[in-house]
């Protein structure tokens, strides 16, 4: 056989031992190419989930500029399923959704926007209604029929499961249904699923434990149950991620809690900010029909957004730290690098972002662009400084 030939067959064998998600025919290929952004029922509503309420949000989300500012898929999280029929297929419950799933995809889908839905790969979900195990193709042809773009897919009740295997069946029986379906897999970083989640075609995976509405430190579910998180905590955990992250495919630190009441002002900035530059989907978390302004300016800075949504794709990191200030550091398209500057301290604190840890030559001359305050700052050589609050940021584009 010549050379030319056996070339050929190797690269065919590649190709049909690869999974279908992977070959560009896949009908999950090109998605999430950007971090998803959308609403979520879980953060604010837990269990108390009905068709009126997803609908009011999903009018909320066109009506308060958030669908603008690039928001899509409104997520029913746990609790809309309440059992299966005989034949097996999942029974979305006829109190809560009388008019039936299809019926509230169609509406979502009327405004413009795309539909999200919740499951678990183990025997039930973690608020025990019936979990996918065993149904995985029937529930794919059932969220497909019912025109589903999103999946977020937990790991409740799995016993001795493999994770990777599990998410990837998952994959393969969305795929299957030949739906482009975004595939959110919800393990809480257990099994490492920034080393396989990718390969398995996850669009996103939780690098944590669930989050909580306060600023700092992990609490235990029950004695001996570790933890839910604080947003310092889902920051420090998610640091070392950043490799891992690129289009199609990212690190999720968890939904947002911005205006769920228990954190400051500040901090939700802080905690908005760092989700943006972590190039973290930004799923809200709160109830839309009823924003402060404040909380409202903070969801749909168009700025901020920017840097999560940039084309690079890359997830950011920390640069630089001494002791409670830290500067935080987001290569952008074009050359650009969004920048936090950070102080997990009390007090105001100035605080200085040198070229240096920026990759920048110290004597590039740059623009800096305050992004909260929405102001350009000038041009700048070798550094630039600000005073910070504390448990503040001040988030700056600087552009060569
Ligand atoms: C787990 C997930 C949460 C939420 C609940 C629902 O805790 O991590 O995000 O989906 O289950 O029961």
């Amino acid at each position: 056989m010549s050379l030319a030939r056996n070339l050929l067959l190797a690269f065919l064998g590649v190709i049909v031992s690869m999974p279908l998600w992977a070959q560009n025919s896949a009908p999950s290929a090109n998605l999430a190419l950007t971090p998803p952004m959308g609403w979520n029922s879980w953060n604010k509503f837990a269990c108390n989930v009905s068709e009126d309420m997803i609908k009011s949000m999903a009018d909320a989300m066109v009506k308060s500029g958030m669908k603008d500012a690039g928001y899509q898929y409104v997520v029913i999280d746990d609790c809309w399923q309440v059992s299966r029929d005989k034949q097996g297929n999942i029974v979305a419950d006829p109190q809560r959704f009388p008019s039936g799933i299809k019926a509230l995809a169609d509406y979502v889908h009327s405004l413009g926007l795309k539909f999200g839905i919740y499951s678990d790969a183990g025997s039930k979900t973690c608020a025990g209604r019936p979990g996918g195990l065993g149904h995985e193709y029937q529930d794919a042809l059932k969220y497909a029929e019912w025109d589903v773009d999103y999946l977020k897919y937990d790991w409740c009740n799995t016993t001795t499961q493999d994770a990777k295997a599990a998410y990837a069946n998952m994959r393969a029986a969305l795929d299957a249904t030949g739906r482009p379906i975004v595939l959110s897999i919800c393990e809480w970083g257990k099994h490492l699923p920034w080393l396989w989640g990718e390969e398995v075609g996850g669009n996103l995976w939780r690098t944590t434990d669930d989050i909580q509405d306060r600023w700092s430190g992990k609490k235990e579910w029950s004695p001996g149950k570790c933890c839910s998180f604080g947003v310092t905590d889902i920051i420090d955990a998610n640091a070392a991620l950043y490799s891992y992250a690129g289009p199609g495919h990212w690190n999720d630190p968890d939904m947002l809690e911005v205006g769920n009441g228990g954190m400051t002002i500040t901090e939700y900035r802080s905690h908005f900010s760092f989700w943006a530059l972590l190039a973290a989907p930004l799923i809200a978390g709160n109830d839309l029909r009823d924003m402060k302004p404040e909380i409202h300016d903070i969801l749909t800075n168009k700025e901020v957004i920017a840097v999560d949504q940039d084309a690079l794709g890359r997830q950011g990191r920390r640069v630089w730290k001494d002791g409670d200030l830290e500067v935080w550091a987001k290569a952008l398209a074009g050359g650009g690098r969004a920048v936090i500057l950070f102080n997990r301290s009390e007090t105001e604190k100035e605080i200085t972002a040198r070229w240096e840890d920026l990759d920048y030559p110290e004597s590039l001359s740059a623009s800096v662009r305050d992004l909260w305050e929405k102001k350009d700052l000038g041009k700048m050589a070798g550094k630039f400084s600000a005073r910070v609050a504390g448990h503040g940021v001040v988030m700056a584009r600087v552009r060569p």
